[in-house]
């Protein structure tokens, strides 16, 4: 039976990314002979200004019947006025709530051929290979009550960083799993010296540890995290850390490799049948739209992690393959790698790698 993959590229660079991700899955579905059927709406600020929904119903109904979403990137200065309810964000966090995407695995790798293009020493990047599991439909970023109250004197705004047992046994689950598939290693972050709630989750993951006694469990304050990152990232195996916190921690791991541009991400629901989606860690950067030099690596590895979770691992492993062979062996780089190529250039040339 075919499956159906809905493409969403969303805004500034995301249309781009989405594009070479396309161009290699084209390529793969000719040569592993997959039987997929693709799909592609406009989500964001780009479905904002042709829709009036960043959104829009058809696109949601659309994303439940499908296997999994490819997603590129939402948000633009352009619409930063907008309400809440119509902001391109809400495109995207719209359908991780809806389909209860509460898993959000963001690897931080560092292929060696790049390692001239970060900013840390090479003997404290080498082999870098973190996975960050961020909880992605709970916490500050969906607590309730949130306003900003303009009415009074002085103004304020609020919001409210809640967790309950459930939400945070879940994702400790996630990260847990994942720990023992891996090194075996398992560092949990939050603010326990300061926020009720970070000791609660401290609590909670504590208590599953007993479970897990193959798993070596740490515990660390966000602060100290971003510091370690920094100074000593390979002491990291699995990181699991809360909606905020994680958003944070899974931009700076990929950033020490040196671009955030090539970091992949999944968005899952492992205990129902929902389709996943899948993302680059980066966002739409409008400051570099339309230039066409904006990497599609993130994206076109977001397909790959697509491509295992729907069972097609070989051709997962082929673009995994085609993004090494292509790093190591050519010049095919876009600026933020330290090279000159186009958007194009490089999507095309891991097109042909993964051809073989
Ligand atoms: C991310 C992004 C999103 C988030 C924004 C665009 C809503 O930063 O996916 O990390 O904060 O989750
Ligand atoms: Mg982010």
């Amino acid at each position: 039976m075919s499956k159906k993959i809905l493409i969403t590229p969303g805004d500034g660079i995301g249309q781009e990314v989405t594009s070479s991700a396309r161009e290699v899955l084209d390529f793969l579905i000719g040569e592993h002979e997959l039987d997929f059927d693709i799909t592609q709406m406009d989500v964001g600020g780009t479905s904002y200004d042709k829709n009036g929904s960043p959104l829009p119903k058809e696109v949601l109904d659309e994303a439940r019947r499908s296997d999994a979403i490819l997603f590129g990137a939402v948000g633009g200065p352009q619409w930063d006025d907008l309400g809440w309810d119509s902001r391109p964000e809400q495109a995207l966090l719209g359908l991780r709530k809806e389909l209860e995407l509460f898993a959000n695995l963001r690897p931080a790798f560092l292929f060696n051929e790049l390692a001239g293009a970060s900013p840390i020493k090479d003997e404290i990047i080498k082999d870098l290979d973190i996975l960050i599991v961020r909880e992605l439909t709970g916490g500050i970023y969906f607590g309730e009550p949130r306003a900003i109250v303009s009415d009074e004197s002085p103004p304020y705004a609020f919001n409210t960083m809640i967790y309950n047992e459930d939400e945070i046994k879940r994702i400790a689950k996630v990260a847990f799993e994942s720990a023992r598939k891996r090194g075996g290693k398992l560092c949990s972050v939050e603010k326990a010296n300061v926020l009720e709630v970070s000791k609660f989750w401290r609590s909670v993951v504590s208590d599953m540890a007993k479970d897990y006694p193959d798993v070596e469990l740490s515990h660390q304050l966000a602060d100290n995290t971003a510091m370690q990152l920094v100074m000593n990232p390979n002491q990291f195996d699995v990181i699991v850390s809360s909606n905020l916190f994680g958003d944070i921690l899974s931009d700076l791991g990929p950033a020490v490799t040196g671009t955030i541009a090539i970091a992949p991400g999944g968005n899952i629901n492992p205990e129902k049948n929902y389709p996943s989606m899948f993302e680059p860690v980066h966002g739409s950067a409008p400051d570099i739209h339309g230039q066409l030099i904006s990497n599609p690596i993130g994206e076109i590895w977001s397909a790959g992690m697509m491509l295992d979770h729907l069972g097609e691992s070989e051709a997962a492993s082929a673009i995994e393959t085609a993004i090494e062979t292509v790093l190591r062996d050519s010049d095919v780089k876009t600026p933020d790698m330290g090279g000159e190529a186009s958007t194009v250039e490089l999507g095309d040339a891991i097109a042909r790698a993964v051809a073989g």
